[in-house]
């Protein structure tokens, strides 16, 4: 009896053995796809450096980056630069570590090959490819808001979105998101929908992002992504920073730190982008853009909001200041409605010459040398949309070129929140190029019901100095 007993023990014990060889041995196999969000950032000049970050699980511990220049169809890695960066593990998910590291010393306007994963362990990211900043001439970029995919399908779309937006803006140098890239940031779910559905496109492009208010809290914004946030930022509910390319000055600002007298921002952050902005400046910025999830000029719900208008709202208080900077374009988030301004200044629009040229087989109006700040949103790139606010004075409407209702209230009201339109039915994007003193916006609209789902023009307008 004693002797079948021990003979079984030891059959079941080979049997535990041999699953777990199975078990490791499918992990291994399944390389590329144990190395998830692969996300590609500035993290300082954006001629010579780029950051990353992916995530894996618990087993690798190494955080390997290589690099090597495109010279033709295939990447040849055992000639690659190679980066180390660090691993932690992931405030939302302590099953994952997320990896950050830098390639630094690279050549402008160069197109690398690269991978991340675990050298070690042979655990490698799909291949991807980056641009580095040029040092002249024009650049073209993207801008989409509110992901903010709720489920799977969410995602999905919210990933077509992208999808489409890069393969219709030719050559986009990267791709600037206002926030609320997740509906809740601290479930880990919907970052792996959003990053894992745009994968592709993400492997290829790099991410300029803005932490939303559905994104402030857990460090879930700065864990994604290896950004440089300016010294006195919180991380832990945003970041905020900047980043140079070619002639512009791109500050990224985070509404998620309230204080009394900004509502959205501390002074700390006020200050800073005071200083940022004539550092800039005196550096030879021609253009200065700033991206804030909530912004002062948008024309849905979120322009009635206390933090918007009270007295020590964005409005209020903090558009005053961007006039006075010199911030040229202000873009937006949050509202999930297309709207873009006058040049406002002191909170009234101020009269500019406009000269009306064509593009894309249509007028497009550019105002010259504005004495104000232009804001733009780009409503979503995601399901969630949001009908014209109807509360407001109709006179705040004077300082807008386009405040019209959200294209999708043809669809009537979503059955499930009638104080909304229906979810997922348009989408939008905008390319926008800077070519010396002009920039040129180009908005797209996606309708699930239209043109096979295809992205057409909505607008454009320009911006000459
Ligand atoms: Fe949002
Ligand atoms: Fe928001």
């Amino acid at each position: 009896m004693k002797i079948i007993k021990s003979t079984l023990s030891i059959v079941l014990l080979l049997g535990v053995l041999l699953s777990t060889v199975v078990v490791q041995g499918q992990a291994t196999t399944a390389a590329n796809t144990a190395v998830s969000k692969v996300v590609v950032t500035f993290t300082g000049d954006s001629t010579t450096t780029k950051g990353f970050t992916w995530y894996t699980n618990l087993d690798s511990t190494n955080s390997d980056l290589q690099v090597c220049k495109k010279t033709g169809s295939t990447p040849d890695f055992s000639k690659a630069v190679k980066f180390t960066g660090k691993a932690s593990v992931s405030t939302n998910s302590p099953s994952e570590y997320f990896h950050k590291a830098e390639a630094i010393g690279l050549k402008a306007n160069t197109t690398y090959y690269f991978r991340v994963g675990d050298a070690a362990r042979g655990i490698w990211s799909d291949i991807g490819t980056f641009q580095t900043a040029p040092e002249k001439g024009a650049f073209t970029f993207i801008d989409i808001a509110d992901t903010q995919a709720k489920s799977e399908d969410e995602a999905i779309l919210a990933s077509q979105t992208i999808a489409k937006a890069v393969a219709t803006v030719n050559n986009a140098k990267f791709l600037a998101i206002n926030g609320d890239l997740v509906d809740t940031g601290a479930n880990e779910n919907e970052w792996n929908w959003l990053l894992g559905h745009s994968q592709q496109s993400l492997l290829n492009t790099t991410i300029l992002p803005c932490a939303g208010n559905h994104e402030d809290d857990k460090n879930s914004f700065i864990e994604h992504f290896n950004i440089k946030p300016a010294v006195n930022s919180s991380v832990t509910t945003g970041a905020y920073y900047s980043v140079n390319f070619r002639n512009a000055h791109f500050i990224v600002l985070n509404n998620n730190e309230d204080s009394p007298e900004y509502a959205d921002f501390t002074p700390a952050q006020i200050n800073w982008l005071k200083d940022d902005v004539k550092t800039a400046k005196a550096a030879g910025a021609k253009w200065v853009i700033v991206i804030m999830h909530k912004g002062p000029y948008t024309t849905s719900n979120h322009a009635t909001d206390n933090d918007i208008m009270g007295a020590n709202g964005v409005r209020t208080k903090v558009a005053p200041i961007l006039a006075e900077l010199g911030i040229d374009f202000v873009l937006q988030g949050h509202d999930h409605i297309y709207a873009r301004t006058s040049p406002i200044k002191a909170g009234a629009a101020t009269p500019a010459a406009k000269i009306t040229e064509m593009l894309n087989g249509k007028t497009i109006e550019y105002t010259m040398k504005p004495d104000g700040t232009i804001y733009l949103i780009p409503s979503t790139a995601g399901p969630k949309v949001y009908y014209k606010n109807k509360k407001i004075d109709p006179h705040y409407y004077d300082l807008f070129e386009v405040a019209d209702e959200h294209h999708a209230a043809v669809y009537g009201p979503d059955k499930n929140d009638t104080r909304r339109p229906m979810r997922g039915q348009i989408q939008n994007f905008i390319g926008i190029t800077i070519d010396g003193s002009k920039l040129t916006a180009v908005s797209y609209e996606i309708d699930q019901n239209k043109n096979n789902a295809e992205p057409y023009i909505i607008d454009q307008f320009g911006i000459s100095k």
